[in-house]
């Protein structure tokens, strides 16, 4: 692979370029605010997150938490996409449409929301259990949760990309779940889905150095059944090719000079 580039962030254009920006304070000042406000809007649909609910009613919520803070929902008119944020439910890996579809107890269901504050992009999402949910089910969704916080540890300057893969992916193994490869973690900051494109199964030592000032997600999905997606007819719903049921967590962090910032955490 050839040798990745860096940009003072300041200086690059706000769009997505192959170079990785690197943030200074104002950077982070800004993700710390849009981040808080995503993590707060998670918080607050916790409540709502059950048998009955219609997830296009969540979804208005999460378009209302966005507007009253200031902010404007990122997904909102995305490449097409008609919704404020993402619900993906069960064997739904991700970018699942919200609808008049209803939850039902025992279903494991992951909220997905980006609100733009200020310019800044807070990516976060969780998994929410729907009452009483099927012990394997449970376990997939811990597992995942800590996956990702696996993955995050090795989030620290002078580590490589690779190597937050690698501790996604090992983790998983040993939990015998598929890792899924066909989506990635991203740079973020003001531009949504930026470089670098964070692998969630990967080798150790491999990508790009981790460098202060670096903004990026990671969200791995990890399936019961094998890594493999399949795409409905939508354009837009990822579905577990098995159908075996998936979870996904995501957190929006910066690297500082000591280790990392987690922008997302909850309050
Ligand atoms: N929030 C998703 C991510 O983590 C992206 C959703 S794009 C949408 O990157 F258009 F599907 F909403
Ligand atoms: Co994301
Ligand atoms: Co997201």
């Amino acid at each position: 692979m050839k040798h990745a580039t860096y940009i003072d962030a300041a200086l690059a254009p706000i769009e997505r370029t192959e170079a990785i920006k690197l943030h200074g304070p104002d950077g982070f000042e800004g993700m710390r605010k849009a981040g808080r406000l995503a993590a707060d809007m998670l918080d607050r649909l916790k409540p709502h997150v059950v048998p009955g609910a219609r997830t296009d009613a969540l979804d208005a919520m999460v378009h209302e938490m966005a507007l009253e803070a200031g902010a404007r929902p990122a997904s909102l008119g995305y490449h097409g996409f008609t919704h404020s944020c993402c619900i993906s439910i069960n064997q739904v890996v991700c970018h699942g449409i919200p609808s008049e579809r209803t939850l039902k107890e025992g279903d494991i269901v992951n909220i997905d929301v980006t609100p733009i504050l200020d310019g800044w992009h807070g990516d976060t999402s969780r998994m929410y259990m729907v009452g009483e949910v099927p012990l394997k089910a449970k376990r997939l969704v811990e597992v995942s949760y800590e996956a990702m916080m696996r993955g995050i540890e090795q989030a620290q300057p002078g580590n490589r990309l690779g190597d937050i893969g690698h501790a996604i992916e090992r983790f998983a193994a040993k939990h015998r779940y598929g890792v899924v490869r066909d989506f990635c973690g991203h740079g973020l900051g003001q531009v949504f889905h930026d470089a670098p494109d964070v692998v969630h199964a990967a080798r150790a030592g491999t990508g790009p150095e981790l460098r202060p000032g670096m903004f990026f997600t990671v969200e791995p999905m990890l399936n019961i059944g094998g890594p493999g997606v399949k795409i409905l007819e939508d354009g837009w719903t990822a579905v577990t090719r098995d159908r075996t049921l998936s979870a996904q967590f995501e957190h929006s962090i910066g690297i500082t000079e000591t280790g990392h910032e987690i922008f997302t955490a909850p309050g």
